[in-house]
This record gives C-alpha cells, structure tokens and sequence, in this order.
C-alpha cells in the first residue's frame, strides 16, 4: 500500500501577501503526485432500506475517471447519481461492487484508512451551505488542512492562496454571511482544493446559483480542478453546468444509460449567459471555445 503523502510536511511556495491573484499551489509544487490516480468503480450497486421495504438505487455501475479528467453525472431526480457519487468518493459503503482508487480497493480499507483518503485525497463541494457560519472565509477553506493537522498560519497561508487564485482576494475575513452566493461557492471551491486533492466531487454545485453565477461557478471551479490536476465529479440536472465536463454521463433508474463526450469542456462558452462583465473578470471566453458538440457512446 502507498503511504499517505505526508502533507503538513513538504515544501510549500512561498506566500506573497498582497500580491493579487497568485498561481495556485500547484500539487507538482507540493510534491506527493502518484502515478495512478484513476478512479473505477466496478459493479457498483447499492441498495436502500430492508428486504421488505428495498430502493435499488445502483444497479451494478461501471465507470473509470482517467487522472484529471472531468465528468459530469447527468439524469433526472432519484435516477442514483448522488449515491453514485458518495459510492465513488467512500462517503457510503456500496452493496456490491467496488470502487478502486489508485488501484486501491475502497471497499477492503477500514474506516479510518477510508476517512483519511476522503480527507487527504479528495476535495467536496456541494449544493449550499456548507460553510461554517462563524468562520471568516479564509479559515473556513483552511478547514480540511486544520483538521489534518496543519499549522494555523500555514494552513490559512495555503486557503488564502486560493482564494485569491479564485478571485476572492480581500476577502479573507468576510464571513459567509457577508458573500454572496457565488462568492460564497468560490469559498467552498477553495476549501474542496486545499488539500491538493486527486478528485473534486460536486454535487448540485450550482443548484442555488442563477444562471449567470452558476456559469462562472463552474468556471472557477473547471480552471481550479485543472491548474491543480485533480479530477472533477459533478453531479447536475443542467445541461449547461454539465457542459463544463469532457464528459457526460447519463443515468437512469440507478444504471448509467448513454455517455457523451466532447472537447471542449469549456461549458460552451460562445453560449455564455448575460451580465458578461463577471465572466470576463476571469478571464474573457477563449477563441478556441467553439466545439461544443456530443459524440455519443451508447454503452
Ligand atoms: N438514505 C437513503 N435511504 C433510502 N433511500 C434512499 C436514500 N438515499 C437515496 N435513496 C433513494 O435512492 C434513489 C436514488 O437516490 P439519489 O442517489 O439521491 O438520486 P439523485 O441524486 O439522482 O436524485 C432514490 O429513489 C432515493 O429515494
Ligand atoms: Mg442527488
């Protein structure tokens, strides 16, 4: 088995306050980088509830997350994807199958070693509310590092080169209740990022956002997951915020039902939304953004 990283230890940039957007902290930077981060899940199923009262809500998925690729899990409500994401993430225990990691089986690890892989090596980002009212910002995307063990400092050191990363800078010590709902979202990007985590899992990310926050929501967290090299799961009902994704999958009644893939996965920027001004305060739609057709793989 591969040691776990050890990350409160390794070489960290150097921070320069003030010195607006920073490049993120790099996992090359951090070091740790091992060779098979793939993602498989194998079989899995999962079933709620007794034998007498039974929601088959997995009924034996197959799909492999290649390193640093992005995949959007699309289907209407109850079709499984959430739980198809707690399966793949470890958060839930299937009822067959398996889900490898790095070539590692989820399923044989014990809890501890699974909640430490959760910690260390994956990033979460969800619907809402998952920022810690009392906490300014900074400390509330320095919470995965705190909790591992982190140094107070460099832990908000690391947070709050993200934050300025994803446009947030000066707005270390707001709190929650002081953002607004995509900016508040952008915290929680940098909180799933801080960790330098091999896979983002998102469910809903833009489910409380309008449309034009929830484009640049998954900007911001397509360019994170990118200039970190991680991975991205997201899980959507919208087909806009699904096409952010090199890939889509499409679930129905706990089976994943046709895959689609393009190659862009630049959420089709030539179809931006309104207000542009707030997209552009990214950086502005790139010429290349054109291709925003499926090829369909029937599976
Ligand atoms: N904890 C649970 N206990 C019992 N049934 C559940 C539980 N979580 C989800 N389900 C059921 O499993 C099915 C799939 O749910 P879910 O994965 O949340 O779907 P989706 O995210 O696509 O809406 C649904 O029928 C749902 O009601
Ligand atoms: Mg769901």
């Amino acid at each position: 088995m591969t040691p776990a990283p050890d990350r409160g230890r390794t070489p960290r940039p150097e921070v320069t306050p003030g010195a607006g957007r920073e490049r993120p902290p790099s996992r090359r930077m951090l070091g740790g980088m091992t060779s098979n981060r793939s993602l498989e899940a194998l079989a899995l199923t999962k079933t709620y509830g007794t034998a007498t009262s039974a929601t088959h809500a997995l009924l034996g998925v197959d799909l492999t997350i290649r390193t640093g690729e992005s995949v959007a899990i699309m289907g209407p409500s109850g079709s499984g994807k959430t739980t198809l994401l707690h399966l793949l993430a470890g958060v839930l225990a299937p009822t067959a199958g398996d889900t490898l990691w790095g070539g590692r089986s989820l399923g044989s690890m014990s809890d501890k070693e699974r909640t430490a892989l959760r910690r260390q090596d994956f990033g979460f980002v969800f619907q809402s509310g998952q920022l810690l009212p009392e906490l300014p910002a900074d400390e509330n995307a320095a919470l995965p590092l705190l909790l591992d063990g982190v140094a107070r400092p460099e832990a908000t050191a690391r947070a709050r080169q993200w934050l300025s990363h994803l446009g947030l800078g000066g707005m270390e010590s707001r709190r929650p209740g002081e953002l607004s709902g995509g900016q508040a979202q952008r915290v929680a990007i940098a909180r799933a990022l801080v960790g330098s985590p091999g896979v983002i899992f998102a469910d809903e990310p833009t489910g409380a956002l309008d449309r034009t926050t929830g484009w640049e929501v998954m900007k911001a967290l397509t360019t994170a997951a990118r200039a970190q090299g991680a991975s991205l799961v997201v899980v959507t009902h919208d087909l806009e915020v699904a096409r952010w994704c090199r890939r889509i999958v499409e679930m129905r009644d706990g089976r994943i039902v046709r895959e689609l893939s393009q190659t862009a996965g630049d959420g089709g920027t030539t179809a931006q939304p309104g207000a542009p001004e707030a997209p552009q305060a990214h950086e502005p739609p790139q010429a290349h953004a054109v291709p925003t057709s499926f090829q369909a793989v029937t599976r």
